[in-house]
């Protein structure tokens, strides 16, 4: 994990799609300052840009203009390899949907981003059975996907999103496709997560989840219309001491990059 004052910074961060007549400016030209340690929420209509900017922040789409650091490291410009060790090792990601590998039981799923990282077999399975008991599911270590909830599959998820001990965990409707009683208990985890001063991003439709954030920032066709530092938030941090690139930062450890 990192010691800098910024998990993330955005200087003009631009996304299209597609071309001409069909270009969509699907983040257009966003700045954004998010402190190690805060839970940001980002909400907004379908279509605005969320997901693309979720994306970007984790290095899942490269952006068309503007500048991203990471941890005070500037990342917009990496290499395919150095873009993959980053999100496999500073990045926790959550989707709607899940995204577990069925073949995998549930340990085998939250212990895959470790061994991918190159722990040993047995450092990996440790983890990622205390992670499955931080969620409540060491019961349901050897269950396949496919013999598990809903509510269980996204646990599973956000336990293996913090396998590699992310910088920051990036969310997108994490409780999208839940119930109420299942959607709860993620929510709880989330906020278990803001209280061990985890840095989150969740993109949400839901009021419930946007309120267990620090910080609420409203989007509309691709730009920010609203950015509201909750009560409880940290106060607002000088950014003249903090400009892009300022950190110091372990990130070219976790990027095995250092030197
Ligand atoms: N791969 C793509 N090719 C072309 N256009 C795209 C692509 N991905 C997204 N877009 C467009 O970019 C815009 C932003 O999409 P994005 O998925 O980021 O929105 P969103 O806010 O996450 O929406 P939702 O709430 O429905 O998930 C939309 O107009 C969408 O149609
Ligand atoms: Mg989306």
């Amino acid at each position: 994990m990192s010691g800098a004052q910024f998990a993330i910074q955005a200087r003009t961060l631009r996304r299209e799609h597609g071309e001409e007549r069909t270009l969509v400016r699907a983040v257009d030209e966003i700045d954004l300052d998010v402190p190690t340690g805060q839970a940001l929420a980002v909400t907004g209509p379908s279509g605005c840009g969320k997901s693309t900017l979720l994306h970007l922040l984790g290095g899942l789409e490269r952006p068309t203009g503007g500048a991203l650091w990471l941890a005070g490291r500037r990342i917009d410009g990496l290499s395919e390899r150095a873009l993959a060790r980053l999100r496999r090792r500073a990045v926790g990601f959550v989707f709607q949907s899940f995204h577990l590998v069925e073949e995998l039981s549930a340990v085998q799923n939250v212990e895959l981003p470790a061994l991918l990282a190159g722990a040993s077999p047995r450092a990996a399975r440790r983890r990622a059975a205390e992670l499955l008991d931080r969620v409540g599911l060491a019961r349901r270590s050897a269950h396949l996907p496919a013999a598990l909830s809903g509510g269980e599959r996204q646990r599973v998820a956000i336990a293996r999103a913090l396998a590699n001990a992310p910088l920051v965990v990036l969310a997108d409707e994490p409780t999208g496709n839940l119930d109420s009683a299942a959607a709860r208990e993620v929510l709880r985890l989330f906020e278990e997560l803001r209280r061990g001063g985890q840095t989150l991003v969740i993109v949400t439709h839901d009021d419930r989840v946007a309120a267990t954030a620090d910080r609420l920032i409203a989007m509309r066709d691709g730009a920010f219309v609203d950015d509201v530092w909750l009560a409880g938030a940290a106060p607002g941090i000088p950014t003249a001491l903090s400009g892009p690139g300022a950190g110091s930062t372990g990130l070219g450890g976790l990027l095995g990059m250092d030197g």
